[in-house]
């Protein structure tokens, strides 16, 4: 089989080192992909978004199922523009198609979902420029700190956390007035829940799922969980308090219901759901719902993932993912993501980065890299997620910082504490 997988970044390069791995893959193309993706299969310049020179490299490479990496693509239709095109129809998509990426497009729609199918999540309500009063009284009756949403996507930056009532209320105002654009002409007020958080992962063909192994990421730039947010700066499976009672309440009060859900409402989800959970006193609820694969949570979930992808793959186009079996290895996974210094906010770009030949017994997945001149410098601010096995948390990790130390660019900069909270 013949597969396009679409994205650039460490999760795109994780996914990409799974698939390359299936006998059942042919050959393997990415788009756009990174210097680290070349080594698997043959990256094509290609926007994510350019549907039309998607369309034409599947019909020119023979493409038999395309695995969309972000959910950029997904919110703006891939899918259904697969679907809708009598060249494309027979190609499957592994993502789902505009509705059901709204589970992440928005917020709004997300939590109203949840709502019609009884699914624990923080109590909410939802504003615009003409019901704002209802919308600070609601802050009112809450307590602090305070939890306010742009509707839409916003580059991750879309969620504020205050802890004072009146500048609660003037962000409010702002969001509104457009301080995330469209994205902010909803906003979504949510009561704080206070626990510690993980991501679960499911893969369904929108009937039918497996759940692959659990995921813990750490998002903020700073040591200790402190400073602003990031995609995330590293990432650890297993979570040892997503034991098997707390996964089986997952399953049966978040997993199952989202399914079922989206089946009854007949919104066809082909594809990955992450769910990012919160444990507030040993009981599960949705924060947010992902339509894709986490980053860097992929870096350590594939490896976990035993099974064949591709074959778990097909069974999502089929119908059938109930009759694969999902294997996890026993073994712990971490990966910590290398950064180029200034991120989340600016930084430099074209550093040079060396060391990467002295790396052992970690897996490097490239993220913000390109090539240059025959050498690999950096092109993001999320640069390469250095990923290990060990016989614990500590084993993996430590084997990931002795090979993050190896590699050298300038301004460097890694969380040192990745896994510290468990
Ligand atoms: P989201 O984009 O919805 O995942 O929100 C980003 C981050 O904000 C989450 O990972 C949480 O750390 C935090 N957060 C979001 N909603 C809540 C909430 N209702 N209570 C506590 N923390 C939250
Ligand atoms: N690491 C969080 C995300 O992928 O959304």
């Amino acid at each position: 089989m013949n597969i396009l997988l679409l994205g650039s970044g460490g999760r795109e390069h994780a996914l990409a080192w799974k698939i390359a791995q299936s006998p059942k893959l042919t050959q393997l193309f990415i788009a756009p992909g990174n210097p680290g993706t070349a080594s698997l299969g043959k990256n094509l310049p290609i926007a994510v978004n350019d549907f039309i020179a998607i369309k034409n490299a599947a019909l020119e490479h023979q493409i038999d199922m395309v695995v969309v990496g972000p959910e950029d693509p997904l919110v703006n239709g891939i899918a259904d523009f697969f679907a809708r095109d009598e060249a494309l129809k027979n190609i499957a998509v592994i993502g789902p198609n505009k509705t059901g990426a709204q589970l992440e497009g928005s917020k709004n729609f997300s939590k109203q979902f949840m709502v019609r199918h009884n699914i624990p999540t923080a109590r909410y309500l939802s504003v615009t420029a003409n019901n704002l009063q209802d919308g600070i009284e609601f802050l009112r009756s809450l307590q602090a700190p305070y939890v306010l949403k742009a509707d839409g996507l916003a580059a991750g930056k879309g969620v504020l956390i205050l802890h004072d009532l009146e500048e609660t209320i003037a962000e409010l105002r702002n969001m509104l007035g457009g301080k995330f654009g469209k994205a902010s002409e909803v906003v979504v007020i949510e009561e704080f829940l206070s626990g510690i958080e993980c991501s679960a992962f499911v893969i369904t063909d929108g009937k039918h799922y497996r759940i692959l192994p659990e995921a813990k990421d750490y998002k903020r730039i700073g040591e200790g969980d402190t400073g602003l947010n990031t995609g995330g700066m590293g990432a650890v499976s297993p979570v040892p308090f997503a034991d098997e009672a707390f996964m089986k309440k997952v399953e049966e009060r978040i997993i199952k219901p989202t399914i079922v859900g989206l089946y009854q409402e007949g919104i066809v989800y082909k594809g990955f759901i992450f769910f990012g959970l919160i444990n507030v006193s040993n009981e599960p609820y949705v924060i947010e719902y992902n339509a894709r694969m986490g980053d860097p949570e992929t870096e350590v979930v594939m490896l976990r993932l035993k099974s064949d992808l591709v074959d778990l793959l097909e069974g999502v186009a089929s119908g059938n993912i109930h009759e694969k079996t999902v294997e996890f290895d026993d073994r712990h996974a971490a990966t910590v993501m290398l950064v180029s210094g200034g991120y989340p906010e600016t930084y430099e770009k074209g550093k040079l980065i060396t060391g990467l030949n002295q790396v052992k017994d970690s897996i490097v997945f490239q993220a913000g890299t390109t090539q240059k001149d025959g050498d690999i410098v950096t092109s993001g601010g999320r640069v390469m997620a250095i990923s290990s096995y060990g016989n614990s948390k500590e084993e993996a990790l430590k084997l990931s910082y002795q090979n993050a130390r190896l590699i050298q660019f300038d301004k460097k900069y890694f969380r040192s504490d990745i896994g510290f909270d468990l």
